[in-house]
């Protein structure tokens, strides 16, 4: 936990920002896997976490903002619990430690409720996402599951992402923590990465790196040598020469903030000539757009950067052809490069996707493109300083959406198709670093992994 008058300040402007009415925060219950006793790993709620600090189930926040005070509701163990679950601190203890005002049990929740929505009071509220939160929810408000929804609150999601979307130095380090987790996950992955290994033992054995050093991994393994299928969950082949391997993946340290990172290697530890000319093209995209995310440019901006320097690199190659400007403006590099160059991140890897993702990654003055590609864009607005953003740039040749443009004729103009024929079998690159934008510009978080043809396959080949 961090101190407590981290939590108390964060409410504090919290209720300043919202100006009126009750702010509930639900956090997570356990739930249940094949039988009740028998739970998924528990998550916490991000944003009860941000506000609240307790990493437990079965609490809920509420500030007043009209009287200024905040309260952790919750019950105390029962000596049933305690048998099994071993002594826990009291409701009140855990209040005392992010610095609420009170604490009350989970009936005395559900009488303030009901008494502020019977006296018109607005209650404050984030989207619910889960099915059992909603059932409690409705039964603590007194009102239909259906009705839960409307207490879904625009100005608390404004606030909440105005406040989460600036990381302060402590979910800095805890960040650079899990990025150091993923530099060690990425580097075996590497040194796993030979022909007769399969891609399960890679990912078992990195997911384990991460559970070793407190935490899950932050989202599940992404780690396939079919890299062109860009969530590839799929680990069941068995690695062969000539092939590369993309390995998504990151870890969530013990306070739950998150590392995600993507390297992109040659089994067998040595790139051949064509994959070393695509991964250094996506390489270029990367690091030539990470000095280029500064406060007050758009994400989109650093976004179409990364996709011109990829349109060209491919032009180089014969794969690409005509104006990469128009290209780019016409959204023909997609074919290779269909999502965008990255989100935000803290709490979720995603950070506050749960919230909606346009709230958090536009704006009035920058709205979501839908045009294909640019629209799979999490993230397009104004950088501000202490933002936490991926730079993930990948380059991907997918059979299926090859074979229906080049049967549309689309693009024909700035696409090779024969050439594009000969790299049906290569699968993709990605590579992905966590970035601070600083006041004057950014700086790559963590300890440096990898990431040059020539640190890859010397990671690979140490002995
Ligand atoms: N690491 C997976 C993603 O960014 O979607
Ligand atoms: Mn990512």
């Amino acid at each position: 936990m961090f101190p407590k008058e981290v939590y108390w300040q964060r409410r504090k402007f919290l209720r300043d920002l919202v100006g009126e009415g009750l702010i509930l925060f639900p956090g997570n219950e356990e739930s249940a896997m094949n039988y009740k006793s028998n739970t998924y790993h528990f998550r916490q709620d991000s944003s009860f976490l941000y506000f609240f600090g307790i990493n437990k189930p079965g609490f809920y926040g509420v500030c007043d903002v009209d009287s200024g005070k905040d309260t952790l509701y919750g019950d105390n163990f029962t000596m049933g619990d305690i048998i099994w679950m071993g002594d826990q601190p009291s409701v009140s203890e855990l209040a005392d430690d992010v610095a609420t005002d009170t604490s009350d049990t989970l009936a005395a929740l559900a009488s303030v409720l009901q008494k502020a929505i019977q006296s018109g009071r607005k209650i404050h509220m984030l989207p619910a996402y889960r099915g059992d939160q909603i059932i409690s929810l409705a039964g603590y408000m007194g009102v239909s599951c259906e009705e839960v929804s409307s207490f879904h609150s625009e100005s608390l999601i404004g606030a909440v992402v105005k406040l989460r979307a600036v990381k302060d130095s402590y979910e800095i380090a805890e960040i650079e923590k899990a990025v150091d987790v993923a530099g060690i996950m990425h580097t075996t992955a590497m040194k796993m990465g030979f022909a007769g290994n399969f891609e399960r033992e890679l990912s078992g054995s990195i997911e384990g790196i991460a559970l070793a050093h407190g935490g899950p991994v932050s989202f599940p393994v992404i780690l396939s040598m079919n890299g062109q299928i860009l969530h590839n969950h799929y680990h069941g082949n068995e690695l062969v020469d000539g092939r590369m391997v993309v390995c998504d993946a990151g870890a969530e340290t013990s306070m739950c903030y998150a590392s995600d990172i993507t390297r992109t290697f040659p089994v067998g530890g040595k790139f051949s000539s064509r994959q070393k000319d695509i991964y250094n093209l996506v390489l270029k995209a990367n690091t030539d757009t990470i000095p280029e995310s500064i406060p007050g440019r758009t994400y989109r901006a650093v976004h179409l950067m990364a996709a011109k320097i990829i349109a060209n690199g491919l032009k180089d190659l014969g794969i690409m052809k005509g104006d990469m400007e128009e290209a780019v403006a016409a959204g023909a590099h997609a074919l290779f490069f269909p999502h965008g160059l990255g989100h935000m991140l803290g709490l979720d890897v995603h950070d506050m996707e749960g919230l909606g993702e346009n709230y958090v990654g536009y704006s009035d003055a920058i709205k979501r493109s839908d045009q294909f590609g640019l629209a799979y864009l999490r993230m397009g607005r104004e950088l501000e300083t202490g933002f936490v953003m991926t730079n993930e740039p990948g380059c991907y040749f997918i059979p299926a959406l090859i074979g229906q443009w080049k049967s549309e004729k689309k693009f024909e103009q700035f696409i090779n198709y024969d050439k594009v024929d000969s790299y049906l079998d290569f699968g993709g690159v990605r590579i992905e670093d966590d970035v601070l934008i600083t006041k004057t510009g950014s700086r790559v978080l963590g300890t440096p992994i990898p990431k040059t043809v020539d640190d890859v396959e010397e990671t690979m080949n140490a002995k």
